[in-house]
């Protein structure tokens, strides 16, 4: 049975917060860089199902999720951003108080500390080289719930963008950020997996436009585009799917070794899932990989070495947006960390999809 919208939204929320707990495992398993050493652990433990997430904490990126997702909420359906912009700001500053213990991203804890949420454009900082971590990337998924329908796509690039370069002022990061929304988009629009790419690719020559409009670093921004997209070009042609029709075709060995080589061969600096281009792309090869089997999901998106918290917040984002809870032990999400907080902002990101689509 299809799992109701509603339900969508909310295990999009939960779940996310789930592949977060998992992958990071308390600092554990988010910094060893060996996939093979965590699945031997997890084999210890009887596998994924098995896990009960009682006690293991989320980390940043739920944070940081919860951040965006309550500023939008917050902002209800004011068509005029300036608001939520000063909203998201200030829920990014503040957030940064609850990062003990929970490994925040440098780019993250240095541009959200400057935020001036109540001064005019208090949100914008300058263009910065290294911005293209993956921290703008694992907390805009929410944005993809709140602008769903094709109509409002306009909407979803601009706020995914914004709120992206509020602390990663570079391409690879805010790009990333748009990635996770627009796939999430896609995801409770039931658009099948082996298309998103393509539609990325689409959008992309739209927020080119969007970023030479806004008048904000101009130049900067152009000079450093190429990277994400010709990133992702490559990525969609290794999979043979570049025309958003052809199945994705995966090599005949890709198991947790071949997974891990792959997904370090994508990466910037040795780190597979920490860039803004290379986070969501993990994520996306694990939807692509694993259908509608969590445990499989959890495998490929979440237990690799590398930046497994934030490709895991992500990939159990999108596959919650299409499956709901359907077939995820019910421990490895009952006892989350601000489970309350996360089904209540679900709700609510839930309430205004539906006011948009009366509107
Ligand atoms: N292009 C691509 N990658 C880059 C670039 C660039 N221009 N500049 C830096 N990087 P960091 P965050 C890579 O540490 O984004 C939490 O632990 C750089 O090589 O500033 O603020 C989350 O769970 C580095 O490895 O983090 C995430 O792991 C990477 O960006 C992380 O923090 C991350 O940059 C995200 O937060
Ligand atoms: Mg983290």
């Amino acid at each position: 049975m299809c799992p109701s919208l509603l339900e969508n939204y909310v295990a999009a929320m939960v779940l996310s917060a789930a592949g977060d707990a998992l992958g990071f495992r308390n600092r554990q398993w988010e910094f060893l860089t060996c996939g093979e050493k965590i699945h031997v652990q997890l084999a210890e433990m009887g596998g994924v199902d098995k896990i009960n997430i009682a006690g293991w904490r989320v980390s940043d990126d739920t944070v940081m999720h919860l951040a965006t997702a309550e500023a939008l909420t917050a902002a209800g359906t004011d068509p005029d951003f300036t608001r939520l912009y000063s909203l998201l700001a200030r829920n990014y500053r503040d957030c940064m108080d609850d990062m003990s213990g929970r490994a925040p991203g440098g780019t993250c804890m240095h541009y959200a500390t400057l935020l001036e949420p109540d001064e005019p454009e208090g949100w914008k900082i300058p263009f910065s080289k290294s911005g293209g971590g993956c921290g703008a990337a694992m907390r805009s998924m929410c944005v993809g719930l709140r602008f769903c329908h094709p109509e409002q796509l306009e909407s979803l690039i601009q706020v995914s963008i914004e709120s992206g370069r509020m602390t990663h002022h570079h391409p690879t990061g805010y790009l990333g950020s748009l990635a996770s929304a627009l796939f999430t988009s896609y995801a409770v629009n039931r658009k099948p997996p082996q298309e998103w790419g393509k539609g990325l690719m689409t959008v992309l020559p739209k927020a080119k436009a969007y970023i030479q409009e806004s008048a904000c670093f101009v130049e900067e921004n152009l000079q450093h585009w190429n990277y994400f997209e010709s990133k992702w070009d490559q990525y969609l042609k290794i999979r043979g799917i570049s025309d958003g029709k052809s199945p994705p075709s995966f090599p005949a060995e890709y198991g947790v070794k071949e997974r891990d080589e792959f997904y370090t061969s994508l990466s910037y600096s040795g780190w597979g899932g920490s860039s803004g281009h290379d986070a969501p792309m993990i994520a996306y090869d694990a939807i692509l990989g694993s259908g509608n089997n969590w445990t499989e999901l959890a495998h490929r998106g979440i237990f690799h070495g590398g930046d497994n918290d934030s490709t895991g917040a992500i990939a159990a984002c999108w596959w919650g947006a299409m499956y709901g809870f359907q077939g995820v032990s019910k421990t490895n999400y009952r006892d989350i960390e601000y489970r309350d907080r996360l089904e209540k902002v679900a709700g609510e990101l839930y309430h205004l999809s539906l006011a948009a689509k009366r509107d």
